[in-house]
């Protein structure tokens, strides 16, 4: 039952998207990124589903949205990308998490607190967000000895190293071969002086479709599994999130009114108008007053007047609509990426606005 927004979440088409990169590295080892509350789709149910259908390992932002998952009965391995305080370490190793380990002076702290900590290590190759830095080749050497001392740390228990590439999503391909490069160059001098590494991995969604003989071991996947591959593809993926909302009142209006705050929309003839459920609380941006359109039965119905915390106003003129009848927002007929297009930003933003308090979740799966 819901009287505002739905939010449906659909299974067999995160099934899908999964399978679809999965099968183009058919041989790696699969990381489902589910931070962020899983771009807005649910963290613990989407971790669920895809254990459930064997994905082993997770990867989430903070030990917070890691806790969750575990005290859910998440039984995979679960790397925490960002970094968890010294003094809340405790938790990693009780919660049997996976830490990132971005330097030599952060992985002596953790070892300081006399706890076996399984950890992955990142190296910074161009990112520039953190990881232990190898930019270019005249780094190699400091960059190694740096993962070696955390390698040679007691209470460190190495599975595994990693980057992230800045512009796979991009033109720019001799950037991330550059990054690929540093990478492998790294990971080659360390094992060359007899050290095992673990688990190696580099891709994301883009690189995993775009760079497909530039991987390793295991291939970290997000917004390409919710859907929305973040470069030109002929793969086909499927939105896994689809938004309704609710008609609340209907009202006609003549010439010479104005609809919502700043009457930023003003009617020159007779006009139906519906109100919707709907509104940037929800995570519908202020941005799209009066420059969108949601769909109700094929018909797209703009967007008039600014979008308010709760409501939204579209005209629906002519056509048989009633109060309680359902809108979409987006999903299957109406798409995220021309939103995000319009707005200047990407799907994953959109995505992970949509606010889980406020929202009726459904998750649907056949
Ligand atoms: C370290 C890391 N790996 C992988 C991903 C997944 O990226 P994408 O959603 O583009 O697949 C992210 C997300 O930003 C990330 O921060």
């Amino acid at each position: 039952m819901f009287d505002r927004v739905k939010v449906v979440v659909n299974l067999n088409h995160l099934w899908h998207n999964y399978t679809l990169l999965k099968s183009i590295h058919h041989d790696k080892r699969v990381m489902a990124v589910v931070k962020a509350d899983a771009y807005g789709h649910g963290g613990v149910q989407v971790a669920h589903f895809l254990e459930s259908k064997g994905c082993d390992f997770f990867a989430v932002t903070d030990l917070l949205e890691a806790i969750e998952l575990r005290e859910a009965g998440i039984k995979s391995d679960i790397l925490i990308f960002g970094k968890t305080l010294p003094e809340n370490i405790k938790k990693v190793s009780e919660y049997d998490l996976i830490q990132t380990v971005d330097s030599y002076d952060y992985a002596y702290q953790l070892n300081q607190q006399n706890l076996k900590i399984k950890i992955h290590i990142i190296i910074d190759t161009g990112m520039s967000r953190f990881g232990i830095y190898h930019h270019r080749q005249e780094d190699l050497s400091s960059a190694k000895a740096e993962v070696i001392q955390i390698l040679n740390l007691k209470n460190m228990i190495n599975q595994g190293i990693y980057s992230h590439f800045a512009c796979a999503d991009e033109d720019n391909e001799n950037f991330t071969n550059g990054q690929f490069n540093q990478f492998k160059s790294l990971v080659e001098a360390i094992e060359n002086e007899g050290y095992s590494l673990g688990l190696k991995h580099v891709s994301n969604s883009a690189s995993i479709i775009k760079y497909k003989d530039r991987t390793f071991d295991m291939v970290r996947t997000g917004i390409a599994m919710y859907g929305y591959p973040p470069i030109k593809t002929k793969l086909k993926f499927l939105p896994v999130m689809s938004v309704f909302a609710r008609v609340i009142a209907l009202r006609n209006l003549q010439a010479g009114d104005g609809v919502s705050y700043g009457q930023t929309y003003q009617i020159n003839d007779h006009r139906r108008i519906a109100s919707i459920a709907i509104g940037y609380a929800d995570g519908y941006p202020r941005f799209f007053s009066n420059n969108d359109i949601f769909i109700f039965k094929g018909h797209s119905l703009p967007v008039v007047g600014r979008v308010c915390m709760g409501v939204t106003m579209v005209d629906v003129t002519g056509l048989s609509i009633n109060i309680g009848d359902q809108v979409e927002v987006f999903g299957i007929h109406k798409s995220l990426e021309s939103m995000a297009v319009k707005m200047d930003t990407i799907t994953y933003e959109l995505l992970t606005n949509m606010s889980k308090k406020r929202l009726l979740f459904e998750y649907i799966y056949e």
